[in-house]
């Protein structure tokens, strides 16, 4: 048997009819699923609909030959692993050559013996299962190292964001932390020149002359909505910058005991205003979680990440269908002693395709410039990891996204 679930498959192709019932009698009571064809076109339509294990194919056949059906299998890539044993009258040296940079793995002559024919097959199939373990080992080993590549790739991106994030820290509060004297100063020294103003019914012409040029009324009114879109500048800074930091793991502190519902519900009530003015709506399935200990604001974080962008994905949504309601299903379970998993499900646009591969990587976005950074997935995913978690992504195009978290329970 080449799958445990199932016994093998075989497809007998043989256009002689007298040949076929004395194959079909020698095959008798074993316990493989056959197909049998009675010529080339036939065999090769089993092959692509049913990719049986072995081919046990007659050489010589009008229309398409076995060796003819033998090249085509084994020049795609999808059916190469079958296993292909050519039956034949022809038993020279050159026959055999030609069989084999044809392709075939193997010869039978006819007439065939019974018990020759069955060591062949099962041959054959030992062949297949071992192939078929070196395709599961060979994926299981390039996803490990993707894996290495990825957490390599990440440690040394953390180093530099790490240090990205503490020099924009310092600039970036000293604009923030200024801006606020800025402004007083500056009212102080309106009040100076509006005093200095009121003191003469005439000022000097020069003076006059200097006020007309800077238009003291305009500026008045403009500075202060300079000094506020330099707030909100810097305070989108302060934001990036607390990515980053809780990316490269610099917000070690804070660890509690707390209840993840607890944290769910807090996430979402400080979204509240946005998922009211989005029309969405959210269905809470919550089982009773244990306390975990973690890094609580990280977790807040995280949950935040994942919540944003389903509120995003909806609006985008609602971009394309008219009055579509938004919904966000939010599930925690308990999977174990050791494990818990938390669920968001959205029924937004879902992940397009062609950026699955891509959504965990820092800086990766498919929103506008300007209106996403590219972090939420990569510093959520950072910080489920470093809790000995995991984070996964369903997604349904069209239908929407599914983001699961496991988390380890560790008792307090
Ligand atoms: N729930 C979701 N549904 C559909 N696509 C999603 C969802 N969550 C994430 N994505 C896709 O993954 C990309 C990366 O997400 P990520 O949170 O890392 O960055 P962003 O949301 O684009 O920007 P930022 O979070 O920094 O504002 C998004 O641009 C989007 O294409
Ligand atoms: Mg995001």
């Amino acid at each position: 048997m080449v799958n445990e679930n199932r016994f093998a498959s075989i497809l007998v192709v043989e256009d002689d009819s007298t040949q076929a019932i004395i194959l079909k009698k020698l095959l008798k009571d074993q316990n493989f699923t056959f197909y049998f064809a009675d010529n080339g076109t036939r065999a090769l339509d089993i092959i692509y609909e049913e990719r049986p294990d072995l081919v046990l194919c007659d050489w010589v056949m009008p229309g398409i030959s076995g060796i003819d059906v033998c090249k085509e299998i084994k020049s795609n890539p999808k059916l190469a692993s079958t296993i292909f044993i050519l039956l034949t009258g022809k038993n020279s040296v050159d026959d055999q050559v030609f069989g084999l940079e044809a392709g075939a793995d193997d010869f039978l002559n006819k007439p065939v013996e019974k018990s020759q024919l069955l060591a062949r097959i099962h041959a054959g199939l030992r062949q297949k299962q071992l192939y078929n373990q070196l395709q599961v080992t060979n994926k299981i080993l390039k996803e490990t190292q993707a894996q290495l590549i990825q957490t390599q790739k990440m440690s040394s991106l953390s180093r530099i964001v790490a240090g990205i994030a503490h020099e924009i820290n310092n600039p970036a509060n000293f604009i923030y932390g200024n801006i606020q004297y800025l402004q007083e100063y500056f009212q102080e020294i309106l009040e100076v020149i509006e005093l200095f103003c009121g003191e003469y019914d005439k000022l000097p012409p020069h003076i006059e002359e200097l006020l007309g040029e800077i238009d003291l009324e305009y500026l008045k009114q403009d500075l202060p909505n300079i000094l506020a879109s330099m707030k909100t500048g810097t305070q989108r800074i302060s934001n990036i910058v607390a990515s980053l930091k809780s990316f490269s793991g610099l917000d070690e502190a804070d660890i509690k005991s707390v209840d993840l519902n607890k944290c769910l519900d807090n996430t979402l009530s400080l979204l509240e205003h946005q998922l009211q003015e989005k029309n969405i709506d959210v269905m809470r399935q919550y089982e009773e979680l244990p306390a975990i200990k973690c890094h609580f604001r990280n977790i807040n974080q995280a949950l935040m990440h994942l919540f944003s962008n389903a509120i995003d994905a909806i609006e985008m949504k609602q971009g394309l269908v008219s009055e579509f309601r938004g919904k966000i299903t939010v599930q925690t379970s308990v999977l174990s002693e050791e494990k818990l998993k938390i669920s968001i499900i959205d029924n937004g646009t879902g992940v397009l395709p062609e950026a699955f591969e891509n959504i965990f990587d820092p800086f990766f976005t498919t929103k506008p410039i300007g209106s996403g950074t590219g972090l939420g997935l990569s510093v959520t995913y950072r910080i489920i990891q470093r809790h000995g978690g995991m984070l996964s992504c369903n997604s349904f195009p069209d239908a929407g996204a599914e983001f699961v978290v496991m988390l380890p329970i560790r008792t307090v």
